[in-house]
């Protein structure tokens, strides 16, 4: 059997997007044992320096700024700064995502409009900014977070499961092309549940630690995966219904899907 190399963090350039969120502090802190250097980025600036405060205490060095994923030039400094501070890229690890339930009752194209430039588009920026770095390099790891059910589309939740289905589509894309051409790898992180602010309210089986997502992220960067997905359960769950027929994937219960915490509408 072939052996796996597993890529080392020591000394490695890492930006992370969405760093003050549950997955994406949880990646920064457990990253800072690594001693690498982390270029850390999201709107809260107060959240950002906090961690950057914890960072310090180890061997990794850290620097971190605001950043708008909606906003283009954000996107663009964001990648700059780090350029400049460390002279290189080799890995970004973009969280940063919102989710907003766009029930039927009231459906609304501007929640759908505002996560696809989150969700969606502020990866595209990163992407469009990191590939030259990567390219003249000829290396990079781009991981980008979709979700673990990016396949069949889920009652209540069309705003984000759309917005990740696109992320998850674009990175297929890119994959192939930028290994082979460029030796830049595209990895797309599929979670199922896990415990942060974002499902705060939102009841849900089987979740996760945060801490517990980031140190299956990290391994699974340093194994070079091309799909780090997970927990398992859920994963063979979701994996399952994709292949249901739309018949028998229609007879499941909408509100149940939906899950506990979801907004109840009363139609006028
Ligand atoms: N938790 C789960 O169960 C789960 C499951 C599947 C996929 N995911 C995905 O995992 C990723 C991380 O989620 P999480 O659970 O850690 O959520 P979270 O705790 O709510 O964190 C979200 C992060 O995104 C940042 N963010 C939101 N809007 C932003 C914007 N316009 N510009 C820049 N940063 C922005 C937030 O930072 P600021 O507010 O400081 O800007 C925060 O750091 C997301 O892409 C999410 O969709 C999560």
């Amino acid at each position: 059997m072939q052996k796996v190399i597993k890529m080392k963090f020591k000394d490695k350039v890492v930006l992370i997007s969405g760093a003050t969120g549950g997955i994406g502090r949880a990646l920064a802190e457990r990253l800072a044992h690594e001693e690498c250097n982390l270029a850390l980025f999201a709107r809260r600036e107060e959240a950002l320096k906090e961690i950057s405060k914890i960072i310090d205490t180890t061997k990794s060095t850290c620097i971190y700024g605001r950043c708008d994923v909606k906003n283009k030039q954000d996107v663009k400094e964001a990648v700059e700064i780090t350029r400049k501070k460390f002279g290189r890229i080799d890995v970004a690890i973009l969280t940063a995502g919102i989710l907003v339930p766009n029930p039927i009752e009231t459906f609304d194209s501007s929640i759908i409009k505002n996560t696809m430039e989150i969700n969606f588009l502020g990866n595209v920026y990163f992407i469009e900014y990191l590939l030259p770095i990567m390219k003249a390099q000829k290396s990079g790891t781009i991981a980008v977070t979709s979700t673990l059910p990016d396949k069949r589309g889920v009652p209540g939740w069309g705003a984000y499961g759309a917005s990740k289905a696109a992320v998850s589509w674009l990175m297929e894309s890119l994959r192939a092309e930028a290994k082979q051409k460029y030796n830049v790898n595209f990895i797309t992180i599929k979670p199922g549940s896990v415990e942060t602010p974002m499902i705060e309210g939102y009841h849900r089986q089987g979740a996760i630690k945060p801490e517990k997502a980031a140190e299956i992220i990290v391994k699974g960067i340093q194994r070079g995966k091309k799909i780090i997905q997970f927990p398992l359960g859920q994963v063979l769950l979701i994996r399952t219904s994709d292949m249901f027929p739309a018949t028998a994937y229609d007879m499941m219960p909408v509100d149940a899907q939906k899950g506990d915490g979801y907004p109840v509408i009363e139609e006028k």
